[in-house]
């Protein structure tokens, strides 16, 4: 490692199916083009912690299909911390980093942004099981998120079934309902609950009416998928924090399939069930698309650094690979495309 040329790779935000393909995939491709490879521990904490790990070919052997990230991963922003920018860019300048890898959310690949703007030499990859990244098509981590979520309805569709029941089951997507329509568009559900279509009375009563009508039809079950940050009445819903670490970040969704189970049941005689899929969705073995998407983001990243060209994130556009400035992530969420909800629609009720 001494005399050589380096890069670094951080994870940051929450954690996801896929994250580790990626670290592979651009730790084996930059030492292939002659570079060291630092892995940062924690996100940006290990910045502040002067926390790392040398990633050589054993430690990056045999993790492509391992779920959770290798380096740790903290949902703390530099920008949250008194100097963090600077303890940043002390690290990188300390550690000799040509360039730095970040795999991060939104939020993560905001901070990235700006710190791109004061100077440090960094590139992006989306990763989030929300899919709610801006300029790319996909991000790493959603297509395992939709398999397990799927899996879950289909299980819960032969216990709806046999008990004659209405299932709601609860998914991610603070802001966005890519999991829930494309797991429920795969599960065949009856009704897809979603934060881009805001909940009300008259829309609550508009879904009674369509579950009354099953059980009237002779179909004496129901499956109702609900995305956490649907809105009712305007509000999301959220659960208790039970840690000091979110200080200064969004708050934990949760529950509302849960209040609009006991709605549905005080104005029908249905018998309701709620589940919530909760963290299942973020663990575990990636599947195979997710694999192959980290792989090519993690050569990609690489190759932005070795061309010097900082301040993008890799991106999926259609089937092309690419990379977009990272002030488009930065810029906001990515909602559903709604022209997917359309054809989910079509088979309601
Ligand atoms: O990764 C995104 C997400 O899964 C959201 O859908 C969810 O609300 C959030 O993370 C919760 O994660 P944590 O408790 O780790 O902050």
């Amino acid at each position: 490692m001494e005399g050589k040329r380096r890069i670094g790779i951080l994870t940051s935000g929450g954690d996801c199916p896929g994250l580790n393909a990626a670290i592979r995939a651009a730790a084996k491709t930059a030492m292939r083009d002659g570079y060291g490879v630092i892995g940062i521990n924690h996100g940006w904490q290990g910045f502040l912690d002067n926390d790392y790990q040398v990633l050589d070919g054993m430690k990056t052997s045999g993790i492509i299909d391992r779920g959770g990230t290798i380096l740790g991963t903290s949902r703390l922003s530099p920008f949250y911390v008194e100097n963090g920018p600077q303890f940043v860019f002390d690290g990188v300048k300390e550690l000799g980093l040509e360039g730095l890898v970040v795999l991060g959310g939104d939020g993560t690949l905001a901070a990235t942004d700006r710190l791109y703007r004061m100077g440090l030499p960094v590139v992006g990859i989306p990763k989030t099981i929300d899919n709610d990244v801006r300029g790319t098509d996909f991000s790493i981590g959603f297509q395992t998120a939709v398999q397990i979520a799927t899996d879950a309805l289909d299980r819960l569709r032969s216990y709806a079934e046999s008990h004659h029941r209405v299932m709601l089951l609860e998914v991610m997507g603070r802001h966005a309902g890519w999991i829930a329509t494309y797991a429920g568009m795969a599960n065949g559900a009856d009704a897809i609950l979603i934060p881009e279509i805001p909940m009300d009375s008259e829309k609550i009563d508009a879904l009674c009416r369509m579950l009354l009508a099953r059980n009237e039809k002779g179909i004496s079950f129901s499956i109702v998928v609900v995305a956490e940050g649907t809105r009712l009445d305007g509000r999301t819903v959220e659960k208790p924090v039970h840690d000091r670490s979110r200080d200064g970040q969004e708050r934990i969704l949760g529950g509302i399939a849960d209040v609009l189970g006991g709605i549905i049941a005080e104005k029908t005689d249905l018998e309701i069930r709620v589940s919530t899929l909760g963290y299942v969705q973020r663990g575990g073995t990636p599947v195979a698309y997710d694999r192959s998407l980290a792989t090519a983001f993690g050569v990609k990243a690489v190759e932005l650094i070795t061309h010097r060209e900082f301040g993008q994130m890799t991106a999926l556009k259609g089937n092309r690979v690419t990379s977009v400035p990272l002030e488009i992530p930065a810029g906001g969420t990515k909602t559903l495309n709604l022209n997917i909800y359309r054809v989910a629609e079509k088979f309601f009720g």
